[in-house]
């Protein structure tokens, strides 16, 4: 067992940077969710976070890098909607399928003939992979199949002990992970839904694909139905049930409520609200599910969130977490 610093500042984002270099692990802020970085090309050190996180080695790492350039570097196509879409919305949370070349190794890619890229935007991650000089494989930074981190402390409740160090820059912004698309094979295929929108998406590149492909492409393998999973029976249920369905659990188990619009269940249930909005929703959703475990709740209630594109990422976390 290492022990896990804790950097920040500059010199924090240098000695990450060191630590990289050498084949180390390091958690860093993105606008989405900490991610797990080591170096995307040293085969070794992409081995450590599947060891770190215990992670499945069939499923595949998301290559983080600073340019558009970097990117065509690691893969064998870049077809004309890849480059419009990296106008559009690089540096930002688009993660974007394609063939890979030889230069990337099996351990990113899970042994697959394609790649996942991403150029991040927060501004600590682009002055790392800056004083890097190289891309980062980095999953979420959260122990295989448990909710992804949003803060430098939940990072260390996972895997303090396990990599070298986190990089503190405070809580993401947006708070789920990135979209991701794959441009493979024919029309651009929805793998993951995620922080950027849908309508977005397809006002650059057209009507965009969904659901398990016909032939060829596999699923994304990281979208296993229990995934972004809190350490609790999760029950989504519609706003007028909240306080009933809560009132019922609690005398059974400690229950927390993670509420939008809904009245508060009273009795002894840990109650947390979330913004209304979408995009305030998805900043706290992890931070609280995180919470409402820390208060020792074994069933969680969270209220059902409206229809409309905006939700779409949190609808799917939610209904994956639910069981
Ligand atoms: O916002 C994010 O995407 C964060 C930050 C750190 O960038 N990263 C993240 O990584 O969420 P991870 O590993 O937790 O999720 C990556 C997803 C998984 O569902 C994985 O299966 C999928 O991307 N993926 C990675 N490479 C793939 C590939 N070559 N083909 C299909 N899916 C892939
Ligand atoms: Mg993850």
């Amino acid at each position: 067992m290492r022990a896990t610093r804790r950097l920040s500042g500059a010199d924090g984002i240098a000695e990450a940077a060191r630590l990289l270099r050498e084949g180390g692990l390091v958690a860093f802020p993105t606008e989405t969710v900490y991610g797990l970085g080591a170096l995307a090309l040293d085969p070794l050190a992409v081995r450590g976070i599947y060891a770190a996180k215990g992670r499945p080695a069939t499923n595949p790492l998301i290559v983080h890098v600073r340019e558009t350039a970097d990117a065509r570097e690691l893969v064998s196509r870049w077809p004309p909607v890849a480059q419009r879409l990296a106008e559009r919305f690089w540096p930002g949370p688009l993660t974007l399928v394609l063939p890979r070349t030889e230069r990337v190794p099996d351990e990113v890619t899970a042994g697959g003939s394609t790649v996942a890229v991403r150029s991040p935007a927060h501004p600590i991650a682009r002055q790392l992979l800056a004083a890097v000089g190289a891309p980062l494989a980095a999953p979420s930074a959260n122990q295989a199949e448990h909710v992804s981190p949003t803060t430098a402390d939940h990072v260390l409740a996972d895997l303090d002990g396990r990599i070298d160090a986190v990089l503190d820059g405070g809580p993401c912004d947006l708070g789920i992970e990135s979209t991701v698309l794959s441009l493979v094979h024919g029309a651009p295929r929805l793998l993951r839904a995620g922080s950027l929108p849908r309508p977005q998406l397809e006002a650059i590149c057209g009507p965009i694909e969904t659901g398990a492909a016909s032939e060829g492409v596999a699923p994304s393998p990281g979208m296993h139905r229990r995934h972004y999973a809190p350490a609790a029976t999760v029950k989504l249920v519609e706003p007028a049930r909240v306080s009933s369905v809560a009132r019922q659990l609690e005398l059974m188990v400690r229950t927390g409520a993670l509420l939008r619009v809904s009245e508060p269940p009273g009795g002894d249930v840990e109650t947390l609200r979330l913004a209304g909005d979408a995009a305030g929703y998805a900043r706290g959703l992890y931070a609280a599910l995180r919470e409402l475990e820390s208060r020792g709740c074994t069933a969680i209630v969270i209220e059902q969130v409206p229809e409309g594109p905006e939700w779409d990422a949190i609808r799917d976390r939610l209904s994956r977490a639910a069981n």
